[in-house]
């Protein structure tokens, strides 16, 4: 099950969610003795990422330009309300290991990064985003994960970068994990 963007009605069940999340990593860290997987951010305001703008049965198509690792664009077809991990699994995009948790806020290989202007206009990101951000490889002031960037009307023939590098923090605990038995 892929995550959808989440309208604000939504939220106290998102909050679940990433309490289940830091949990789990909380469990992984003492599990693994790694500390410091889990970063807290008290300086950062909660907020979320915009919900659902006239995401309806009579949603716009709306361009998406990706541009893979090894420089490859593609082009898709996207929804508005569908969350840009959305766009690469629906439009079978080959990008490699894109979306490991399926929006789950548990892997960050879901990592973009857009142009300064786009990222101005994209709103806040919230707490548990910027938290599995800051475990993504080649991270930039204007990154965000796809899986919590829902597509809008306005995102019309975007262009966004897929990082070079992509990390999935769960793979590489189960890896520290078993190293160390
Ligand atoms: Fe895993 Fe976005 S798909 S954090």
């Amino acid at each position: 099950m892929l995550a959808r963007c989440f309208p604000g009605l939504a939220r106290p069940w998102l909050n679940g969610l990433a309490v289940h999340r830091a949990q789990a990593l909380g469990a992984l860290e003492r599990a693994t003795g790694s500390p410091g997987l889990v970063s807290l951010h008290p300086r950062r305001d909660f907020s979320y990422t915009h919900g659902l703008q006239g995401a309806s049965g009579s949603a716009h198509r709306v361009t998406i330009n990706f541009i893979n690792r090894d420089g490859e664009k593609f082009s898709a077809a996207a929804k508005e309300g569908e969350s840009l991990l959305e766009v690469v699994v629906n439009q079978n995009l080959n990008i490699d290991g894109f979306g490991a948790c399926e929006g789950a806020l548990a892997c960050s290989t879901c990592h973009l990064i857009f142009d300064d202007h786009t990222f101005q206009q994209l709103g806040p990101a919230m707490s548990e985003e910027l938290d599995m951000l800051d475990l993504a490889y080649g991270l930039t002031d204007t990154s965000r994960l796809g899986c919590q960037v829902c597509v809008q009307k306005w995102m019309d023939g975007l262009t966004v970068q897929v990082p070079v590098e992509a990390s999935d923090i769960r793979r590489e605990l189960e890896v520290e994990k078993q190293s160390k038995q």
